[in-house]
C-alpha cells in the first residue's frame, strides 16, 4: 500500500509540473482527482483491508489526495497569473500618448449660405417651405405664364423626362409660387430654398445643377417698394451694413414689371474689379410684382392682392461672400476646398 501511494504521488506530481496551460490542468485533475481517478480508487478501496491496515492506509491516501488538491490549487493560480501577465502585456495602453482628435463633420458652403439667406428672411416674417425637384411643365413654365412655344422658355434650358405628361427637372424655384399659392391663400410670405437644374455646358459660373432661394408676398397693398424695402434689407444682412442696391428693369414673364437686383460691388466699393467685372456693381437675383395672370391662375384676384417674387442663386451669393471664383468647386467633393468653411 504505502508503494502504491509513493508511485502514485510520483506520477501524479510529475505530470502536474508538465501541465502547461489551463487545459492540460484541468484534464489532470479529472485525471488524478476524478472520481474515476486513483485516488478515489484507492480510498474506496479502503473497506476490502483488515481493520489494523485500515487506518494507517486511510490516513496515507488522505494525505496525498491533500497533497493533491494543494499543488492543484498552487499550479492553477500561477498558471491564472501567467495568463492574466500575457493579456496585460498585449494589451496595454500607454496613457502618456498623445489622443486622436476626433474628425467632426460641418456643414457645406452652400447649406450654410441657405441657412443665412432663410434666417434672414425668417426675421421679416417669412416662412420656409420645399417643393419637388422633379416637376410638370404645368408648374414650371405654362402656369408662370410660359405656354408652350414660347420664345422665353430659352431662357431656361432644360433637363426634360421621359413620361406621358411633360416632365421636367425644375430649372428654378418659382413654380413653388404657384404650388404654395394653389394650396394658401394670402397673406403668403414664404422663402423656397432647393435644387434646380439646367441642360447647361458647365464652366467657372455655370453649373447644370445649383441651389435657388425663392421668395414670395402676396397681400393687400403690397408695392414696389415692400419689394425694394425687403430686398435691400436682405443685402445689408447678407453683405453687410455699407452695401447700396441697385435695381433695372429686366423681363421673366410671370413678373411686371421685371427686375434684376445688383449690389454695390463690397470688395472695390463700386470703383470697379475683377470681381465686379469692373462695373462696380453685382448683379444677385431677378425679381418682380408678380403678374396678375398667375395670379388669377390660382385664383387670387388681382384687384385685391399684390404681391412680389424674387429668385437668387445660392452658389452665386456663396461665391461673393467667401471669393471662390469656380462655381463647378462646390459639387467636386474635394476635401481641400470644403475644408475651409
Ligand atoms: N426664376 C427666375 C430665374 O430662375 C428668377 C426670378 C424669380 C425672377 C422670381 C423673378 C421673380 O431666373
Amino acid at each position: 500500500m504505502q508503494q502504491q501511494m509513493d508511485d502514485l504521488r510520483a506520477k501524479a506530481l510529475a505530470s502536474l509540473d508538465a501541465a502547461s496551460t489551463p487545459a492540460a490542468l484541468e484534464e489532470w485533475r479529472v485525471a488524478y482527482l476524478g472520481r474515476k481517478g486513483p485516488m478515489s480508487q484507492a480510498l474506496r478501496g479502503l473497506s476490502a483491508l483488515a481493520p489494523e491496515e485500515r487506518r494507517a492506509a486511510g490516513a496515507q491516501a488522505n494525505e496525498l489526495k491533500t497533497l493533491l488538491e494543494e499543488r492543484f490549487a498552487a499550479k492553477s493560480a500561477s498558471l491564472q497569473d501567467a495568463v492574466a501577465a500575457t493579456i496585460a502585456q498585449r494589451e496595454a495602453i500607454d496613457v502618456t500618448l498623445p489622443g486622436w482628435r476626433p474628425l467632426a463633420g460641418h456643414l457645406h458652403p452652400t447649406t450654410r449660405v441657405i441657412r443665412e439667406i432663410t434666417r434672414a428672411f425668417a426675421d421679416m416674417g417669412f416662412q420656409t417651405v420645399e417643393g419637388p425637384e422633379v416637376e410638370w411643365d404645368y408648374y414650371n413654365f405654362e402656369a408662370l405664364n410660359i405656354p408652350p412655344g414660347h420664345p422665353a422658355r430659352d431662357m431656361w434650358d432644360t433637363l426634360w423626362l421621359e413620361g406621358q405628361r411633360p416632365m421636367l427637372l425644375r430649372t428654378h424655384t418659382s413654380p413653388m409660387q404657384i404650388r404654395h399659392m394653389e394650396t394658401h391663400k394670402p397673406p403668403v410670405r414664404v422663402i423656397v430654398p432647393g435644387k434646380v437644374y439646367r441642360h447647361e455646358a458647365t464652366d467657372a459660373t455655370h453649373e447644370w445643377h445649383f441651389h435657388q432661394v425663392e421668395g414670395l408676398a402676396i397681400d393687400e397693398g403690397i408695392s414696389f417698394a415692400d419689394l425694394k424695402g425687403t430686398l435691400y434689407e436682405f443685402a445689408r444682412r447678407i453683405f453687410g451694413v455699407e452695401r447700396k442696391v441697385r435695381f433695372r428693369c429686366d423681363y421673366f414673364p410671370f413678373v411686371e414689371p421685371g427686375a434684376e437686383m445688383a449690389i454695390d460691388c463690397f470688395v472695390c466699393e463700386g470703383k470697379g474689379c475683377r470681381v465686379c467685372g469692373h462695373s462696380g456693381w453685382i448683379e444677385i437675383m431677378g425679381a418682380g410684382m408678380v403678374h396678375p395672370d398667375v395670379l388669377r391662375r390660382v385664383n387670387v384676384d388681382p384687384a385685391r392682392y399684390t404681391g412680389y417674387a424674387f429668385g437668387m442663386g445660392v452658389e452665386r451669393i456663396a461665391m461673393l461672400k467667401y471669393g471662390i471664383d469656380d462655381i463647378r468647386l462646390f459639387y467636386a467633393n474635394d476635401l481641400r476646398f470644403l475644408r475651409q468653411f
